[in-house]
Order: C-alpha cells, then sequence, then structure tokens
C-alpha cells in the first residue's frame, strides 16, 4: 500500500521549475532511497511531502496523497507531526536534551510528567541514545556528538509519532562509525516507520533501502526495488548514474 502518492506535480521556485510532471508512490514502512546529481530536486521532493516547500519559497501544481487522502486539506500541523524531518546537519535545540524530546509533544498539549518522561525514554531506547544519555538529560544538546546529535533529532522526530520521516542526507556530515550507527537504527525503525531518505551514497541507498528512485533534472527516470535498480536498471541514463558517470 502506498502511504504517499504523488500524482503528476510540478514544483517551482518562482519561475525555476524545479520538478516537472513528477509522479511516484511511497511503499509503506521500509525504506526509499532518493538519488540523482546536486541539484535535480531531491531536497524540494522531501520538503513537498511535508509542506515546508511555501515556507522555503516554492510551489507546486497537481496532487499529493498523503493516506488517500489531499495533503492540502489536512492541518500544516498535522502533517508537521505525521511526516516529520531531519535534516544533512543536526539541528538540536539549544536546550537540553530532555527538552528537545518534549518540546513538541508539549507543544502537541502533552502535559502529563510521567507520560513526557515515557516517550523521552522510548524515543532515546528507539535511537540508541539512552544508555549514552540516560545520566544526562539536562546536558545541552549542542554538547552532544555530531552523530549523537543527529540521532537527537531523529528522536525528536519521533516523539511525536509519525507515520513518515523524511531525512535529508542525514549522514553524510557523519564518520563510517555513526553512518553505521545511524543505517542500523533506520532499518530497525523502518519495521514501524515509512522512511524516506535522501542520499548521495549509493552504498549507503544499496545497504538500507528497499526501494530507489533516481531523478534527474526534475525529472524521475527509474523508481525500482533498490536490488533491481543497482544491478539491471532498465534506464541507460541510471546505469550511467551508478557507474559514477555523472552527478
Ligand atoms: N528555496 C529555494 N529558492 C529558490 N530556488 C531553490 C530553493 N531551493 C532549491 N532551489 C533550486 O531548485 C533546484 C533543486 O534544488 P534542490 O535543493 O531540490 O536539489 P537537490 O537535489 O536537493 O541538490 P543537492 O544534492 O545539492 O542537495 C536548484 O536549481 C536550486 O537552485
Ligand atoms: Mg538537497
Amino acid at each position: 500500500m502506498d502511504i504517499i502518492k504523488i500524482n503528476n506535480i510540478s514544483v517551482s521556485y518562482g519561475d525555476n521549475k524545479v520538478l516537472k510532471d513528477f509522479s511516484m508512490g511511497i511503499k509503506k514502512n521500509g525504506i526509499t532511497a532518493i538519488i540523482g546529481p546536486s541539484g535535480c530536486g531531491k531536497s524540494t521532493l522531501l520538503t513537498s511531502l511535508n509542506l515546508m516547500l511555501e515556507e522555503n519559497g516554492g510551489s507546486f501544481t497537481g496532487e499529493i496523497l498523503f493516506k488517500d487522502k489531499n495533503i492540502l486539506s489536512y492541518p500544516k500541523n498535522d502533517i508537521r507531526r505525521m511526516i516529520g524531518m531531519v535534516f544533512q546537519k543536526p539541528t538540536p535545540f539549544p536546550i537540553s536534551i530532555y527538552k528537545n524530546l518534549t518540546y513538541a509533544p508539549v507543544f502537541y498539549g502533552i502535559k502529563d510528567k510521567e507520560k513526557l518522561n515515557e516517550i523521552v525514554k522510548n524515543t532515546l531506547i528507539k535511537t540508541g541514545l539512552y544508555d549514552e544519555v540516560r545520566g544526562n538529560l539536562n546536558m545541552l544538546a549542542t554538547k552532544l556528538s555530531g552523530g549523537q546529535q543527529q540521532r537527537l533529532c531523529i528522536a525528536r522526530a519521533l516523539t511525536v509519532e509519525p507515520d513518515v520521516l523524511l531525512l535529508d542526507e542525514p549522514c553524510s556530515a557523519l564518520d563510517i562509525k555513526n553512518t553505521a550507527n545511524i543505517e542500523e537504527m533506520l532499518l530497525e525503525l523502518s519495521k514501524e516507520y515509512t522512511i524516506v531518505i535522501v542520499t548521495h551514497n549509493l552504498s549507503q541507498a544499496k545497504r538500507i533501502s528497499d526501494y530507489t528512485a533516481f531523478i534527474l533534472d526534475g525529472q524521475l527516470v527509474e523508481y525500482d526495488e533498490t536490488e533491481k535498480l543497482f544491478t539491471s536498471p532498465s534506464d541507460i541514463r541510471t546505469k550511467q548514474y551508478i557507474e559514477g558517470v555523472y552527478g
């Protein structure tokens, strides 16, 4: 079942049309990787899915369905809650670890202290941070290591029980060990959540994703099971890209 359906969208910033007549479905659960050269529209696609596009000065025509309902028919705050986003550079709030994780739940109306404690604990466990930070929850989150900060940002997105996690190159600022940590965590999370990850790291897409979409110049060139796309791509441009001819 597709949790998100993108039907013939075109996305522009002013006169600059970035995604052209773009359609794709995103399956519930599992990991979908988005690959393609710099500037092809990957980040634009992600921001279209949680309605951040407008805030970045963009707009779209066509239709995006979330759980079979037009995404524009949901209150924006609901979409932001149900479709979380994590960026390339870790962006913890400059407040304590604990408050990073209670910020959104409090915003959405949870006041009960025990419930909040439970959310903090559960999201730290899910992101593998619990043992590392349990004694230091009042520490400033910006003092964590880069990899820990990124896991905290993923934990923060999980505090409001989203359905979908959009990750825009979440590992590109991290070393191999932290990247491996995050990949392992994403594989675990993908049993419960739908994960869409933009990555320049083709081995990463191969390692962790179930489906891969290759975008070139604002158009979806090929979208298939990861195994198939990387071993026997149907389009010559996909073959060239994964062989490193461009991008
Ligand atoms: N906020 C914005 N305002 C105007 N133009 C933008 C904006 N964001 C992106 N663009 C333009 O849209 C096009 C696609 O950009 P986008 O960031 O989606 O590419 P990308 O595939 O994510 O690239 P990268 O791999 O470098 O992150 C580029 O030409 C870019 O200049
Ligand atoms: Mg980008």
